[in-house]
């Protein structure tokens, strides 16, 4: 695919006792069906007298996210956690620690996604990884991205106490900058895993707002890059199944009382820039027919955008203008320069395709009408949405059964890691409720009890999938 990235904006061994820990755990559940599971897949005794429980350490993880919400520029409960910042640093040496401290062998690419490995029994198998992401957008929430990676490193410890033994290998990733905070770039760490040649290259010449080069802000990080190929950083069949265990950023499973959602796809943005010029003037003295309008020709694109979109006949397909500027900007003079950004997204690519080049002609022929010039329609980028794989699908299904937590299918409308891991790896999400779906914000809230049911559901597919 053709990137245009010229962006120019964006987890020792527990002996634990049963009676120690059916009070020190929040689990919930009779889990006779969890244990039946665990001997079924690992061919090792895990029943002991007493109460079964599986036993997800939720405080301890709570403890996590509320220690590594301390890493952060701005004052709690707000979170700020830029890319290869200080903080970022730091709180990537506590994730590197909690995954030697769960047995993990640790290692790290060039742009520093960061690797923790459990060996199977079987290490010629390609792995079943798990991972979200740990920077965080200025004065957002402590449970975006933190979830998946924190909770991946329980779920591996969950199935250690468990006396599991896997036969592929497991993983988990911590994925460098899912937010474009820093440079302009979304996904960077798993778009590269996944090859992207067009960020390879860009990334040589890529600065952020101070004019600092990547290469130069990830040396200051620790990574003595210089002249990377960053196509080291490229995975290929290292992979038989991805998993991110994600906050919904969405309202549906709240209200609806379900504990987890099963990500059957994910939409993709595609985003546009555009920009009218016409000749502006005095608010009073140019006279209503001899006007081209470039503020006008904006405004009538902002709706024929909400047009193109209701015409897909989808609420899948959605569409928004949220940047319109206008040049001058004063009161008393005529528009001669306006600026618009939108972004649309859906889940069947062919369709959103037809809505950008609807948003083109639209623009062709406004521009026309308001003899106006046309001065830049831009396709910033248009990556494709990914579907989640059907084994996948029906592994998360299976979990959430043997656990008897209610759950859903549903779609992805925010985009994630897993998007860029669709493409080298089967694929699939489990989201868990999160406060009134609140997040990039202070607000942002998940309970320890949803926190522990997303941690069991993975730990149970990725156990299922490491033994398929
Ligand atoms: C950014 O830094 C480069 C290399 O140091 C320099 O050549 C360039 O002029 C700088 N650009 C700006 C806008 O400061
Ligand atoms: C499963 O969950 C439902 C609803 O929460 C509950 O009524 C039922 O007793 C549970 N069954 C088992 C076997 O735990
Ligand atoms: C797991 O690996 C062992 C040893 O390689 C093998 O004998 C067994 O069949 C494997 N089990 C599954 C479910 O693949
Ligand atoms: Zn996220």
């Amino acid at each position: 695919m053709s990137l245009k990235l010229v962006l120019p904006l964006h987890f020792l061994f527990f002996f634990f006792f049963f009676f120690f820990l059916s009070s020190a755990c929040a689990s919930t559940s009779t889990d006779q069906s969890w244990i039946r599971t665990m001997e079924e897949f690992s061919g090792y005794p895990t029943h002991a007298p007493g109460p079964p429980s599986l036993p997800v350490d939720a405080e301890g993880l709570q403890k996590q996210i509320d220690e590594l919400s301390a890493f952060s520029d701005t004052p709690a409960p707000s979170v700020t956690r830029v890319l290869y910042s200080d903080k970022d640093v730091a709180a990537r040496r506590y994730i590197k620690n909690l995954m030697e401290k769960s047995g993990l062998s640790v290692r790290e690419d060039a742009v520093g996604n960061i690797f923790g490995r459990w060996n199977g029994n079987d290490v010629g198998l390609a792995a079943v990884a798990t991972g979200s992401h740990i920077d965080a957008i200025p004065y957002s929430g402590k449970y975006d991205g933190v979830v998946g990676v924190l909770g991946a490193i329980e779920a591996i410890n969950v199935l250690k106490r468990s006396g599991f033994q896997p036969n592929r290998s497991l993983e988990v990733i911590m994925f460098t900058s899912e937010e474009p905070t820093r440079f302009g770039i979304s996904c960077l760490g798993s778009r590269l895993m996944a090859g992207s040649e067009g960020l390879a290259n860009a990334l040589k010449e890529t600065v952020d707002a101070q004019n600092i080069s990547f290469f130069d802000a990830a040396r200051a990080a620790g990574y003595h890059i210089d002249q990377e190929d960053f196509r080291n950083v490229f995975l290929k069949d290292t992979y038989s199944s991805f998993l991110e265990l994600h906050i919904e950023q969405g309202p549906i499973l709240e209200e609806e009382g379900v504990s987890i959602g099963i990500v059957t796809a994910i939409a993709a943005p595609a985003s546009i820039k555009v920009e009218f010029e016409g000749n502006g003037g005095h608010a009073g003295a140019v006279l209503m027919p001899a006007r081209n309008d470039a503020g006008l020709a904006a405004a009538e694109l902002a709706l024929a955008v909400e047009k193109h979109v209701l015409e897909s006949g989808s609420t899948d397909t959605v569409g928004t203008v949220g940047i319109l500027e206008l040049h001058p900007g004063a009161i008393n003079s005529i528009p001669s320069k306006s600026h618009v950004e939108i972004d649309t997204r859906d889940i069947d690519e062919t369709r959103r395709n037809i809505v950008v080049e609807k948003i083109h002609q639209s623009a062709i022929s406004i521009a026309k009408n308001r003899r106006v010039r046309l001065s830049e329609f831009k396709i910033i980028n248009q990556d494709p949405p990914a579907l989640s794989a059907e084994p996948i699908i029906k592994a998360m299904e299976h979990a959430a059964r043997q656990l008897n937590l209610s759950h859903k299918l549903m779609i992805s409308r925010a985009y994630h890691d897993s998007l860029f891991m669709a493409r080298i790896s089967p694929m699939g999400m489990i989201f868990i409720p999160c406060y009134k779906g609140y997040s990039h914000k202070p607000e942002e809230f998940a309970s320890a009890e949803d926190i522990a049911n997303g941690v069991k559901v993975l730990a149970l597919t990725l156990a299922k999938l490491s033994q398929s």
